[in-house]
């Protein structure tokens, strides 16, 4: 019998993360052929995955350009997923989350005719321009979608909830596969800097902050907040590797360059990200990835975003909705900083979102899909 072949396409960073663990997963199974399709929507922030999970893409659209808009991102895709698929020729396309890319994505594989399987869906906060441009990115790729991974229970109640019943699989998230690789206790840091925090002796937050919603006045609160934290604890480092977007750049260099305690980065690659967060004593951020990742390492997460999709770890208690008030932002930090109790409540480790094993039933659900595999997969129930 031929293989399938299954085409996993992405192009920015957390996809990218998402999907390499995929990408092998499929790879290891003798009834698939996994190719490997990247939009590059980013440059520099991709190859570093791609290095670090030692992936080599079949096609690369190499689209990039600074200060991309949505419209060039999307059109881009769409004019070189056709030579990719034409000369690929895959028999179904696995996109990821709610990027440009996972949009042109989807519908390029829809224009070939050939069958999505959504990775990550069925994530919702149900506001249109919030977060912009992912939420009707997901929404649209939904209503393209053949085959549905949900990384929990909730997102499948939401795609239920919108009419969608069919090859609804509970998978568990692939970060949570991904983060399984990369974290060890023995980590040295290629970034030398890293390797002399004062980690133990100081509380080291580690911040993130890109989104376009935040743009303009959000983002500026943000980065003011982040410098009074800065200045009102001496017991504090933060550590932000700062997004490679000019706009991020922009609001960084106008609002927090210079402030003592705050030491602004380049990107890191993935697997030292990961390993600074195991060590980091508090997260601020409005990343999505964030949000699943430091629950699973016992890491209390502050949101500077009005909402979330990801609910649950909200639930079980470690992460929280700051918004994007400069004053809320700050004291919601500053209470985290100086009360033991606040803490506690919060740093305890969850996995609401997964148990590593995301990748391997996300692949037998696609054999299943196909008649390759007789059993279909189980639900991924998180413990407790
Ligand atoms: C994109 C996704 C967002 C995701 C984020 C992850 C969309 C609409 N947005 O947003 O959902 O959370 O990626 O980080 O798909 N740049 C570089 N080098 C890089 C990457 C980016 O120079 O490696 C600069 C470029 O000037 C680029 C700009 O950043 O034009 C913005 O990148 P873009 O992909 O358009 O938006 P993100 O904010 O990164
Ligand atoms: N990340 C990284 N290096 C960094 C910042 C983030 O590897 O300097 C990782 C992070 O651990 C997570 C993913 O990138 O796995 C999140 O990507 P991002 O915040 O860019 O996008 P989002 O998740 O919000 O879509």
């Amino acid at each position: 019998m031929e293989k399938l072949r299954i085409m996993s396409v992405f192009g920015t960073r957390p996809e990218a993360i998402k999907m390499a663990p995929l990408v092998r997963e499929l790879a290891s199974r003798p009834e698939v052929e996994s190719l490997c399709c990247v939009t590059a929507q980013h440059r520099q922030m991709l190859d570093s995955v791609l290095e670090v999970f030692d992936l080599k893409p079949d096609w690369d659209l190499d689209i990039m350009t600074p200060r991309q808009t949505l419209s060039t991102i999307t059109s881009k895709c769409l004019t070189g997923m056709d030579e990719a698929i034409d000369t690929l020729k895959p028999d179904m396309i696995l996109v990821h989350g709610d990027t440009s890319t996972t949009f042109a994505g989807a519908l390029s594989a829809f224009y070939h005719q050939v069958p999505v399987g959504h990775v990550e869906a069925g994530l919702r906060t149900y506001d249109k321009y919030s977060p912009f441009p992912e939420e009707m990115n997901r929404k649209l790729v939904s209503a393209i979608a053949d085959l549905y991974f949900c990384p929990t229970m909730n997102n499948k109640k939401n795609l239920l909830k919108e009419g969608i019943t069919q090859e609804l699989f509970v998978t568990g998230n692939t970060v949570i596969d991904a983060l399984k690789t990369t974290v060890r206790p023995d980590y040295h840091f290629e970034t030398e800097e890293l390797n002399h925090l004062p980690y133990g002796e100081k509380k080291i937050l580690l911040v993130t902050c890109h989104r376009r919603e935040n743009y303009g006045e959000p983002m500026k609160n943000i980065m003011l907040a982040l410098r009074d934290i800065a200045l009102a604890h001496e017991d504090v480092e933060l550590v932000y590797p700062v997004h490679l977007s000019p706009v991020v750049r922009e609001a960084v260099d106008s609002y927090l360059r210079g402030t003592p305690r705050v030491h602004l980065i380049d990107p890191l690659p993935a697997d030292e990200m990961h390993n600074l967060m195991a060590r980091s004593y508090l997260v601020l951020t409005d990343s999505g990835g964030l949000q699943e990742e430091a629950p699973a390492l016992g890491k209390p997460v502050l949101v500077m975003r009005k909402e979330t999709e990801r609910p649950e770890a909200v639930a079980a208690g470690t992460v929280k909705l700051a918004g994007v008030d400069r004053q809320t932002i700050a004291a919601m930090v500053g209470e985290l900083i100086d009360s033991p109790e606040a803490y506690g409540q919060m740093a305890h480790a969850v996995n609401p979102y997964g148990d590593g094993e995301a990748c391997r039933r996300i692949a037998d659900a696609i054999l299943w899909h196909f008649g390759r595999l007789e059993e279909r997969p189980g639900d991924y129930q998180p413990a407790g």
